[in-house]
């Protein structure tokens, strides 16, 4: 791999706005991935089944049948890749730890396992990139899963197990900025047991509401142990959002919005930040309150020290009847591979709107913004993503203006550091800074990653 810097600076297609508050050295850069996107190694050195790995082996689930069995072979690539990092000159990565690799069936520590997180901080801390822990980023062992996994209310505190165990194998490694409880529990809940297009593929509102309600419970009972083995990092957690905008400026379409930002956005942060669901949740899913018991409450609103926001795209809605959502899809407004719409203003409208409704609301960061593309190496060994370019700072100039407003944001990290598996949809969707040749394990420098190292390396040269 050429690691030789480009010829000429790149860094105005992506940078953020002169005189942008995101210059400022303090402000977090970084990228992103999770361990069953590109860790690969799936029946080494005693790592568990995990959901994924059953879900993917189930026909019709996952596009063309892939599975993250390979995927990026990080998990042998690892000094390479600390050094894509390191050629980046990103301040801090964002990871998650594979709970099927660090404990068996019986919650014994595996020393194997851990040792390769070992390893990963201490080559971050070596090269003076910051981490971004997250304990759970949806690769849940099959075992806890034959158990009733998260509609089983044990789950929660066996993820709390976990988190303590992690914490306190971690320490002294490296430099752990921040801890993360779940990315993106409405995925783990919604998607997984509420429409089945997850693992581990149930499908029932009623349930989709019971699991987000464990895997809340989870967070919260994880918080006491993570502060006392970790107190120098932040603790937080973080969730998929989007705006939900009415198709027309009818109450009926307006109301729509509001329900999809209700189950989208409040379902999991209101909670977190007001301790208790949103009534209206139980108008469009009627009747599927999950059993709360005395306390849960407190637990799952316990302080955090931030919330980290993954934003892609938002929703156009309007009314089918009442308390009934349809989206609308506009055909002639830019689209990723995705199919989801390009929309950078939606950022700052939805932090805004964040701002307004919790009073409590902690700094933000943005731990996930990308998208996925066609990407391929041409003749001359380059990637020219030039959509993704556009993207990046297009988005970074609409996390700036909701700045300008006073908006909290410490930081931000693109998704993803390289392509990977992109869940149900495989190897197809390429989201990465850097592009991977699933063949042959090569990484090439997008030239996005190019303009964005470029970024980094002016700003830290400036005065
Ligand atoms: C959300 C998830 O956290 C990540 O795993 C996924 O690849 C991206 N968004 C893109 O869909």
């Amino acid at each position: 791999m050429d690691l030789t810097p480009p010829p000429t600076s790149l860094a105005d297609l992506v940078a953020p706005p002169a005189g942008s508050a995101m210059r400022r050295r303090d402000f977090i850069f970084g990228a992103g991935t999770s361990s069953y996107q590109i860790e690969g190694a799936a029946h080494e050195d005693g790592r568990l089944e995990s959901i994924w790995d059953r879900f993917c082996a189930t026909p019709g689930k996952v596009l063309r049948g892939e599975n993250g069995a390979v995927a990026c072979d990080h998990y042998h690539r690892l000094n390479q890749d600390l050094d894509v990092l390191k050629r980046l000159g990103l301040d801090a990565y964002r990871f998650s730890i594979a709970w099927p690799r660090v404990m068996d069936a019986a919650g014994r520590p595996n020393p194997k396992g851990i040792d390769f997180y070992k390893r990963l901080l201490d080559g971050l801390g070596q090269r003076g990139i910051r981490a971004f822990v997250t304990l759970y980023h949806w690769d849940l062992p099959q075992h806890l899963e034959d158990k009733g996994g998260w509609l089983n209310r044990e789950t929660a505190y066996r993820f709390a197990d976990y988190a303590d165990l992690m914490s306190r194998e971690l320490a002294g490694h490296g430099d752990v900025a921040a801890w993360t409880t779940h990315n993106e529990p409405w995925c783990s809940a919604y998607l997984g047991y509420g429409d089945g297009h997850h693992a581990p593929g149930l499908a029932n509102p009623r349930w989709a509401a019971q699991a987000m309600h464990h895997l809340l419970l989870g967070h919260g009972l994880t918080l006491p142990a993570l502060r006392a083995n970790a107190p120098q990092a932040l603790h937080g957690i973080v969730a998929n959002c989007a705006p939900g905008y009415a198709d027309s400026d009818t109450p009926a379409d307006r109301d729509a919005a509001h329900l999809f930002e209700t189950y989208q956005n409040r379902w999991v942060l209101d909670p977190l930040l007001k301790g208790e669901y949103p009534a209206d949740l139980w108008r469009y899913w009627k009747g599927c309150e999950p059993l709360v018991l005395a306390g849960d409450m407190d637990i799952i609103r316990r302080p955090i020290d931030y919330l980290g926001i993954n934003y892609y795209s938002r929703a156009v809605l309007r009314s089918k009847g009442p308390d009934t959502i349809d989206w609308v899809r506009h055909p002639d407004v830019e689209r990723t591979t995705m199919d989801w719409e390009v929309y950078p203003q939606g950022l700052q409208d939805l932090f805004e709107a964040f701002k307004r409704d919790y009073a409590n609301l902690p700094p933000l960061y943005i731990t996930e913004n990308g998208m996925s593309s066609h990407d391929k190496v041409n003749g001359a060994g380059a990637v020219d993503d030039l959509q993704r370019q556009a993207y990046i700072k297009a988005h970074f100039a609409a996390c700036s203006r909701a700045m300008d407003k006073g908006v909290d944001v410490r930081g931000y990290f693109i998704w993803s550091l390289m392509d990977n598996f992109e869940w149900a949809f495989g190897y197809e969707r390429r989201f990465g800074l850097v592009h991977v040749d699933f063949e042959t394990q090569q990484r090439t420098l997008k030239r996005s990653a190019l303009a964005y190292a470029d970024f980094l390396r002016e700003r830290a040269a400036a005065p």
